[in-house]
């Protein structure tokens, strides 16, 4: 069966949310013939384009709105701003219009993740709403299924709507399983979008 990638794309500050990307990323290549594309997003500030390098010095390269198209799903985490996705993921988002206006990512199958400094800090908020300009593109949501165990389990992160982490100790370190959930997620749409594309 031909390879196929699946895009993980984040943004982070302080590296939480990163840590999960690289794990869900594991997770999808977990799936023979999938491989994972990491990508994040530069900071906003009012000159963005004109501050930052097309490319960044260290970490994921930065994503332009052609890796949606060629990646056969997307995976897609914040960190929890204020219960809500953090603008340069947003600001990414809002330069995708030529997609949405070709329905280049109708079909696809795509799930969220997040991170947030308390338990209670809005990640299923923030999940549920990330989700939201997905589905405007069409693309097919993935949560996670109560059979992962850890789900039922866990007493830190994870939810049937996506794959979360509670940093508070800022040491960017997932429970296990916080960890489980997130290379289950990767799995799940990896495996997915392998199906669909038959
Ligand atoms: C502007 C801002 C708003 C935040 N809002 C929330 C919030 O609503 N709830 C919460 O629990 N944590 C909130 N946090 C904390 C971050 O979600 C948390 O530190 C997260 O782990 C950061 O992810 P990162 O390490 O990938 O940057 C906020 C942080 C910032 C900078």
């Amino acid at each position: 069966m031909a390879d196929i990638d699946i895009l993980v794309l984040y943004y982070s500050t302080h590296g939480s949310t990163e840590t999960m990307a690289k794990k869900i990323a594991r997770g999808v290549e977990e799936i023979d013939g999938v491989q994972a594309r990491l990508r994040t997003v530069p900071k906003v500030s009012p000159q963005t384009e004109a501050s930052e390098p097309a490319v960044p010095e260290q970490g994921a390269p930065y994503a332009v709105p052609a890796d949606l198209v060629e990646c056969e799903g997307l995976i897609m985490g914040s960190p929890t701003h204020f219960g809500n996705m953090a603008s340069p993921l947003k600001y990414f988002l809002d330069s995708t219009s030529g997609e949405w206006m070709g329905g280049r990512l109708i079909g696809k199958p795509a799930a969220v993740f997040t991170a947030t400094g308390s338990h209670h800090g809005g990640q299923e908020a923030t999940l549920l709403t990330m989700m939201v300009p997905l589905l405007h593109h069409g693309m097919m949501l993935l949560g996670l299924p109560y059979s992962e165990r850890a789900l039922m389990e866990t007493t830190t992160g994870g939810s049937p709507y996506g794959a979360s982490h509670t940093s508070s100790s800022r040491d960017n370190v997932l429970s296990d399983h916080e960890s489980e959930l997130c290379r289950a997620l990767g799995r799940r749409v990896a495996a997915t979008a392998l199906k669909l594309k038959g």
